[in-house]
């Protein structure tokens, strides 16, 4: 039996991450990519796995049925194979969301149902929707986020992901689709868009430039490799139970400020880059995961720890700096619309 899995939103960073795994650690598997390559797919992500065979590109929006449908026509395989999707498209960065929240509403609502509906149309053996622990809204002093933990999205952002989560679960329920949701905590690593929090620290104080920290800098999140990110859900696609949900953390609870330091220190920068600058507006206190259920039930814990794993991250981008400098400029995809034209690939 051959295995074939549609990816959405492969050319983002946990997407593209994932990929990368997959072809690793799976290399019989067909893989199918359908991006829509927003301001935060990027095709460089996957040039090494590009011309591999069994690879697919489609370029495409989960929010248009007849690109939906171009994605599962190239997954199509012969009578008997298996059919898997893995879930990432999303307009993914909150302080966007707050900015301007349709397209977050759009892509992560009604994308996700057009998904689900083509997915029930080509008897998808399984369906992973990747979620975050946002959707549990925020945390005091004390406690972790459990599975069973009520939805309290508190950002645009959250809320349109708690959105996507009910309407798999509705499908789940309804129509009897095989899903299961992953909710995991803030992810660091390669190939992350130079808007999110470390990243962005890193490509700055690089350069010797400011470093924004939103209100106090107290804020908690639990980082997590995303390598250890994309095991967990290679892990629910094959042994996870139909409908359940999964959180997925690293145990890695810091506050931002504290994360900072430890970059700068990687760096040999000085602290005095570190800029306080007003605070996010709604912004949750405190992330923390307890992923007991995901070791218990199949098996799956983090193998980075952070004393590894930042190093790894912050060596990453020093040595990527033309990577870097493309996605900053917007460079990316001008190369990528001249490389690709011809295919009727990036617009
Ligand atoms: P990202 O923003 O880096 O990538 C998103 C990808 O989706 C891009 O390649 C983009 O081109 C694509 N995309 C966006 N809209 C699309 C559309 N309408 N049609 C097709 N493709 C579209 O995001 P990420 O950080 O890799 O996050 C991936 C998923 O993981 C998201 O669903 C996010 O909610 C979830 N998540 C992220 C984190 C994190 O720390 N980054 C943590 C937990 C969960
Ligand atoms: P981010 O990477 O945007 O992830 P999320 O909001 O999904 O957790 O931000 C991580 C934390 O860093 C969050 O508490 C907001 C904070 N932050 C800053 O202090 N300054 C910044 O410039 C950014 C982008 C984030």
């Amino acid at each position: 039996m051959n295995t074939t899995v549609l990816v959405t939103g492969g050319a983002g960073f946990i997407g593209s991450n994932f990929v990368h795994m997959l072809v690793e650690l799976r290399p019989d598997w067909r893989i199918v990519n359908l991006d829509a390559l927003t301001y935060a797919g990027n095709r460089e992500n996957l040039a090494a796995v590009e011309d591999r065979k069994g690879y697919r590109f489609v370029h495409g929006d989960i929010r248009k049925e007849e690109d939906v449908e171009a994605a599962f026509a190239a997954a199509k395989g012969a009578p008997g194979d298996r059919l898997l999707v893995v879930h990432f498209a999303a307009e993914s960065h909150v302080d966007r969301s707050i900015v301007s929240g349709l397209p977050f509403v759009t892509t992560n609502v009604v994308g996700t149902q057009v998904l689900l509906d083509a997915a029930r149309r080509h008897a998808v053996a399984r369906f992973v929707h990747v979620s975050t622990d946002e959707v549990y809204g925020t945390l005091g002093a004390t406690g972790a986020f459990r599975e069973d933990t009520p939805l309290s999205p508190n950002s645009p952002y959250s809320a349109s992901k708690a959105a996507s989560d009910l309407l798999v679960r509705a499908a789940v329920h309804t129509h009897g689709l095989d899903a299961c949701i992953t909710r995991c905590s803030n992810n660091y690593g390669p190939y992350q868009f130079p808007e999110k929090l470390l990243p962005l620290v890193i490509a700055n104080a690089s350069e010797g430039k400011p470093l924004p920290i939103y209100g106090d800098g107290l804020q908690v999140r639990d980082w997590l490799y995303v390598r250890d990110h994309a095991e967990a859900i290679l892990a629910v696609l094959e042994k996870g139970r139909k409908g359940e949900v999964y959180n997925i953390g690293g145990n890695n609870e810091m506050t931002n400020l504290a994360l900072v330091r430890c970059v700068l220190a990687e760096l040999a920068a000085p602290e005095s880059l570190i800029t306080y600058v007003k605070d996010r507006p709604g912004h949750d206190r405190r992330y923390a995961i307890d992923a007991s259920k995901i070791r218990a039930e199949i098996g799956w814990a983090p193998r980075f720890t952070f004393e590894t794993a930042l190093p790894l991250t912050v060596r990453w981008y020093r040595s990527e700096t033309e990577w870097l400098q493309r996605v900053r400029s917007g460079a990316y995809r001008e190369y990528y619309a001249r490389q690709y034209g011809a295919r009727g690939d990036p617009a």
